[in-house]
């Protein structure tokens, strides 16, 4: 006989969650779907990508806020503070991983050169996949 020990989540959990993963889906799975379309964008016109980028911005600082509220419902709702020290550790890489994601995206879209446009981006965009690895692996 097999015994199913998985529970379902609460209601408070499903909507914690889901919230934190559509404002991540849309800030991180953004960013790479827009550098993937660039080439596309770039044969439109030469201030197709830029006028995209606004729009982009327009959803992806909502999602970043959106983010930054939800975590720390979920640092409150996991107790944070009662976690390993190797929880905390990951905690607090990823918290490091979201300044520089946002402070990354934030001096992109102020660069003034196409070289320093391209490092804010791929900084922004690595510290944002590296916060989102964490989450998970804190999530357990
Ligand atoms: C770039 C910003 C962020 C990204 C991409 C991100 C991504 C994620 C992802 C994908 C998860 C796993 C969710 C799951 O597996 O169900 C997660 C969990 C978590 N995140 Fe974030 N996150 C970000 C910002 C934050 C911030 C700012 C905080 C705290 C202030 C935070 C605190 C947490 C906590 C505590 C968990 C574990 C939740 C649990 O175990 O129930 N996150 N995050």
């Amino acid at each position: 006989m097999i015994l199913a020990t998985t529970q379902l989540a609460s209601a408070s959990t499903l909507v914690r969650l889901s919230l934190h993963v559509l404002a991540a889906s849309v800030w991180v799975g953004g960013q790479i779907v827009l550098a993937g379309l660039l080439p596309t964008l770039r044969s439109l016109g030469s201030d197709a990508p830029r006028k995209v980028a606004q729009a982009f911005g327009r959803l992806s600082w909502p999602a970043f806020w959106l983010l930054i509220l939800t975590g720390f419902w979920n640092y409150v709702a996991v107790h944070g503070s009662t976690q390993s020290s190797s929880w905390n550790a990951a905690f607090g890489i990823k918290m490091i991983m979201v300044v520089a994601a946002g402070v990354g995206a934030f001096l992109h879209t102020r660069a003034t050169t196409p070289k320093a446009r391209g490092i804010f981006a791929g900084v922004g965009t690595l510290a944002t996949l590296v916060a989102m690895v964490l989450g998970v692996l804190i999530t357990g």
